[in-house]
Order: C-alpha cells, then structure tokens, then sequence
C-alpha cells in the first residue's frame, strides 16, 4: 500500500505516533507476530515442533477451544433464503423489541470474515452491521491492512439487538449462531476475525479472556477456518491505547492470510 495513504490510516487509528521510530510497521513488529505460518506440508518435513516458538504460535491449530458447527441447522440455505429465514426469525425474545435483523453485509466472494457480538442501536435503525462510530474505526482498522470495506464481510454473533446493548444471553447466542455458521459455509473465508470478547468467546466457546484468545490461530468449525482474535472497535474507542495491541493483532491476520 502507498506509505502516505498507510500513515493516514495509521492516523486516523491513532497510531501515529507509533510508526515515526523510522522503521516500517512490519519491520517494528515483534517477532513472533510476523512469524511464517508452517503449511501442513513444510510440517511434515520439519522437525518436532518447539510448542513455545513463535512459529508454532502462529501456526493454525485446534487450540482446545475451537468449535465444531452446532447442528447445522441452516445447512443447505442459499443467501437468499438465509437472509429471509434470518428475517422472519422468532427463535428468540429479541425478535420483539427489535426494530429488524441485521444479516450481515459485505461481499460474497470475500476472503476476510469480521465477527462482531450484536447490532447496536445504530445497527438496529440501519439494518446493516457496524456503521455507528465502532464501524467508522473498524473501517479504519481494515483500511490500516490494505482492505475496504467493501473487499470483505461483516456479520455478527446475534442478528438481533439486545436491548441497551447488554450482552447476548447464552440462549440467544445458540439460537442465533446456526445462521452464522451457514454464512460461514456460503462464505468459505480465508480467515475469519473475531472482534471483542464476546464474540470469540461464543466462536470458540470458551470462557478465556480475550488476552488469553490473542496472538494465536485458533480454527473455526468442522472446515478449521483460521480465526484470529482482536480487541472490539468500540472498546478501543474507550481504551485508545490498546489500538497498538490491535494494530499487532491486525498484521498478524494479515500474514496468516496470506500464508493460508
Ligand atoms: N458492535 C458489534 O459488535 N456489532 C455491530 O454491528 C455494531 C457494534
């Protein structure tokens, strides 16, 4: 990417201060963050590998928090219908108090998959995920690793809003995430990113915090999509900085994907 459209980026994420020491964002990266994913393959060849090296953190992996797809209960829907199901859903309370569902958006031919928990009251009013000031940085998170918007796809945990934005009761979660699964397998992702606690938690199902769940190829569902984990936009709005953690989570995914 052009350094002065990257630096704005960078800017605009408030990590600006972070890229003057004279190196590149790759080259000032630590280590292990932009160790080269081994390929199934390469690891054959290899020897034993160390389980504390940066290569192994990097490498994908059952985890021991990775899921299995739950039922498959949306299984063989096409877009089309899935969006319809999702609309006309009732699996829930939340279908009462919501002003209508939030699918997702994006492109269906994307490699990147950002997860996100539940549609704010911006999303609610809108339809569409992440467009309030959590989407704004969100977008500027993507635009720092070279991707708009418009290059992947965004859906979230539950297509419902909570209301007052509390967290998604676990029920709802698992009414809710057969949808997720079948865009995931519409999808097929390169890589899938989990943003905030709450939606790696219920991706992974576990209950690791979230600094645990970082720096670390976690594989999702029976199709063992990549999955890395990063601090939620809107929390980085209240701890700007963490943005630095981000940032490092970002090039990580970036490298994976481009190993995968
Ligand atoms: N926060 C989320 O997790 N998802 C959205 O769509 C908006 C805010």
């Amino acid at each position: 990417m052009n350094p002065v459209l990257r630096r704005e980026y960078l800017t605009a994420l408030g990590l600006e201060s972070w890229v003057v020491r004279g190196k590149s964002a790759q080259a000032a990266a630590p280590r292990e963050l932009i160790a080269p994913v081994e390929t199934p393959a390469a690891r054959t060849r290899a020897a034993p590998p160390d389980p504390l090296s940066p290569q192994e953190a990097a490498r994908p992996r059952d985890t021991g928090v990775s899921r299995g797809d739950s039922t498959a209960r949306e299984a063989g829907f096409d877009w089309a219908e899935l969006k319809a199901r999702v609309a006309a859903c009732t699996r829930c309370a939340l279908c009462n108090t919501r002003t209508q569902t939030v699918f997702g958006v994006g492109s269906p031919t994307a490699q990147w998959l950002i997860v996100g928990e539940a549609p704010g009251a911006d999303e609610d009013r809108q339809g569409e995920p992440f467009v309030g000031r959590a989407g704004q940085l969100l977008n500027s998170m993507l635009r720092a690793i070279g991707l708009a918007r418009e290059q992947v796809y965004i859906a979230n945990v539950l297509k419902c809003r909570p209301p007052g934005n509390r967290d998604p009761a676990a029920g709802e979660a698992s009414e809710c995430l057969p949808y997720l699964e079948q865009q995931i397998a519409l999808l097929k992702p390169k890589i899938m990113l989990a943003v905030g606690r709450i939606a790696s938690q219920n991706l992974l199902r576990t209950d690791l915090t979230l600094g645990r769940l970082r720096r670390q190829v976690h594989a999702f569902g029976a199709s063992q999509v990549p999955l890395v984990v990063t601090y939620h936009p809107a929390y980085l709005l209240r701890t700007p900085a963490d943005k630095r953690k981000a940032w490092e989570d970002l090039k990580f995914a970036r490298e994976v994907c481009a190993r995968v």
